[in-house]
């Protein structure tokens, strides 16, 4: 049985392995890539205190219980802080559920104030969430989560999302090439 902790390891891991070739296709340095590796590999740590009946709550979820799962982006920047991680890794994860149009959170940050590494995980863990369907029971084919997210554009930080979009049209190994290096 796959428990919690299992399905927030691989879902991080995807999440990481990911933003990591989309850091290579933007040509970032080395050094960066590997901070933005380890944002995305813990952005979601905080999951694992939170219930796993409302994570895992099917349908409709109230607003209360909204307020509650957004309460993981704290819990994953607490842990982060604890485990003395770099500041570049610990705002990489306090800001990835942040939107280029202002309409994320906690901090209602906009465009190029939400910092880079953010705005590659949030773009890399929406696609994987629709990919493996965290988020809907289960997951979607690539050209229906990419026309999702095509309708979501104001979210995402144009530029990135369409050198990943590239990337991932280009790119057919994504779930086995991920499973092998599992
Ligand atoms: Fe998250």
């Amino acid at each position: 049985m796959v428990n919690r902790e299992n399905k927030i390891l691989d879902h991080g891991y995807r999440v990481a392995l990911l933003s990591k070739k989309l850091g290579q296709t933007m040509e970032l340095s080395e050094e960066e890539i590997d901070y933005i590796y380890m944002a995305a590999l813990n952005h979601d740590i905080g999951k694992q205190y939170l219930d796993i009946k409302i994570l895992n709550k099917k349908g409709e979820i109230t607003e209360r219980e909204k307020i509650y799962i957004k309460m993981h982006v704290l819990l994953s920047t607490s842990k982060a802080i604890e485990k003395q991680m770099d500041v570049y890794i610990v705002k990489g994860i306090s800001h990835h559920h942040e939107n280029f149009d202002g309409t994320g959170y906690p901090y209602n940050l906009k465009g190029y104030e939400i910092p880079l590494q953010s705005r590659i995980i949030r773009i890399v863990d929406t696609y994987d969430n629709l990919m493996m369907g965290t988020c809907f029971g289960e997951g979607l084919r690539r050209e229906k989560v990419i026309e999702i997210m095509d309708k979501d554009i104001s979210k995402f930080d144009k530029d990135i999302y369409l050198k990943f979009r590239k990337m991932i049209e280009n790119h057919d190994g994504y779930l086995s090439e991920l499973k092998t290096a599992n």
